[in-house]
């Protein structure tokens, strides 16, 4: 007998072949047919007992979320819905669950729900998509930067520094409460807490990810990022993964070549890779859109979205050209934006990118030379004196998925900058340094992990693709 998961059952087609198998019960009817799923596939496989020779004390214990091992024999189903099924010759429950109790029921829940049942959410069909899809689109990251000749890094997690300036860090620090010493003008010591300096979490590990640029040629790193915006929204965490690709002698047209194939590359890889969970997600998200009014709802199934931006060129402009499309739009004009347009300097809101992406171009965007003002320190100065070197690219129904730059590499520009920004040169020695020793043009930028897992897979709250989320007022679990 051999020990076989259900995605492996269903893809075979061993008929009478004997097989062991081990999953949690979906749903159990009729006294006789489980739906089991052990989480191999979204498919659950039928496993048809004989009631009348079963002890009536295990039939009453198959109940929704029980563990149970089953063993017994492929058979071809007579049953809609499975080609194969399971004809149990032996049935043992290994873990019972209270039906009374057990919060995921046979039935919908809504995601709020199951967000306070993080622990249980994976047990659901959506869920276990979702996190298949995250698994593989991981995969796919670290398969395409392995291919194409980058090395992984691991930058730190406690660093010293700012790296995007924006000030939204968690503080990392060792002193007991209210027990930290103070300095004599009453501030904080810091040169007494376990670095001997202030540290956070980081916000970017691009700034050391430059280090390896400037040595390995090209780098990536792919890890936990930690932003302390106080931001209620459906795209923010404050926990979330970022990828993050450097590369020396690159200017910006090769940044944004390299995140248009990237990007299309991973999804390439996952409508290979997951059909079945790409399928049930599609019909899931077709399912709710029909529930919305029609103008609302979107015009492309989940499928059709991603081929779309596989098989399209990702439309290239400036930050001035978007300017005068936003300037000149008709939400503009009859005042329907939150943040009106009316000058060349203004930052993008998510409302002027999901318009640029959804309504004008309809299709992927990435804007570059943005104003320096708006913008980190480390963008290279443009000739102009004003915009920098840097592009976003913007995604249908997500905004900004890709944030990124060619980095100044001119030691002297660096150090105005800075000075310009109050950002002290002592604490980022060793990032001048580079541009000291062998400076060269490089370039890199940063994508949201989770951003680009809603968008593969059609969540709308960026909450819901994450395993445990962390966000304002909650790190349950
Ligand atoms: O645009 P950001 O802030 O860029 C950087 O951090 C650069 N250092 C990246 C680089 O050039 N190496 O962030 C990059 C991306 C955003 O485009 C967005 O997809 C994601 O990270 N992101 C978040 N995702 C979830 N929750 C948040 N709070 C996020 N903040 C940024
Ligand atoms: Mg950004």
């Amino acid at each position: 007998m051999i020990e076989k998961n259900v995605a492996e059952i269903l893809n075979s087609d061993a008929l009478l072949q004997e097989v062991h198998l081990k999953g949690w019960v979906r749903t159990f009817r009729s006294n006789r047919f489980i739906a089991l799923n052990d989480g191999s596939t979204i498919k659950n496989i039928q496993c048809v007992i004989d009631f009348e020779n079963t002890d009536e004390n295990i039939l009453k214990r198959i109940t929704t979320g029980a563990s149970i091992s089953v063993k017994g024999i492929i058979v071809e189903s007579q049953g809609r819905g499975q080609t194969v099924e399971v004809q149990v010759s032996e049935i043992e429950v290994l873990g019972d669950s209270n039906p009374d109790e057990y919060p995921i029921q046979p039935k919908k829940h809504s995601f709020e729900f199951l967000r306070e049942n993080a622990h249980l959410r994976m047990r659901t069909n959506t869920f276990s998509a979702v996190m298949r899809v995250r698994s593989k689109l991981s995969f796919a990251v670290h398969k395409y930067f392995q291919e194409n000749g980058f090395n992984y890094v691991n930058t730190p997690i406690i660093t010293g520094s700012d790296a995007e300036g924006a000030g939204e860090m968690f503080r990392v620090t060792s002193f007991e409460d209210n027990k930290a010493p103070v300095t004599e003008d009453g501030k904080i010591d810091y040169s007494k807490d376990f670095f001997g300096k202030e540290t956070n979490l980081t916000v970017s590990g691009q700034l050391e990810a430059e280090t390896f640029a400037m040595s390995l040629g090209k780098a990536y790193t792919f890890g936990p990022t930690f932003r302390a915006e106080n931001s209620n929204t459906t795209r923010h965490l404050a926990e979330f993964w970022m990828i993050e690709p450097e590369v020396a002698f690159m200017n910006l047209d090769g940044n944004m070549d390299l995140a248009e194939d990237f990007i299309k590359s991973v999804i390439n890889d996952i409508l290979e890779t997951c059909k079945d969970d790409l399928a049930f997600l599609d019909q899931r998200l077709t399912q709710e859109e029909n529930s919305k009014p029609q103008a609302q709802r979107s015009e492309m199934s989940l499928l059709e979205k991603l081929k779309f931006v596989v098989d399209n060129n990702f439309k290239r402009v400036s930050y001035t050209e978007a300017i005068d499309i936003l300037r000149n739009s008709k939400p503009n004009k009859k005042k329907k934006f939150q943040f009106p347009i009316n000058e060349w300097g203004a930052d993008l809101q998510s409302e002027h990118e999901r318009f640029l992406v959804e309504k004008h171009f309809k299709c992927p965007v990435i804007l570059f030379d943005y104003p320096a003002n708006i913008k980190a320190f480390y963008m290279r100065l443009n000739d102009d004196g004003k915009t920098v070197r840097a592009m976003d690219v913007l995604f249908p129904g997500i905004g900004e998925i890709v944030g990124g730059s060619q980095r100044e590499e001119r030691y002297e520009v660096l150090v105005e900058k800075m000075k310009a920004l109050d950002i002290p040169e002592e604490e980022l020695w060793w990032y001048l340094d580079l541009r000291k020793y062998g400076t060269a043009e490089h370039s890199g930028f940063g994508l949201g992990f989770e951003r680009l897992v809603q968008f593969v897979t059609g969540m709308s709250n960026i909450r819901d693709v994450i395993p445990f989320p962390r966000t304002p007022q909650n790190a349950e679990f």
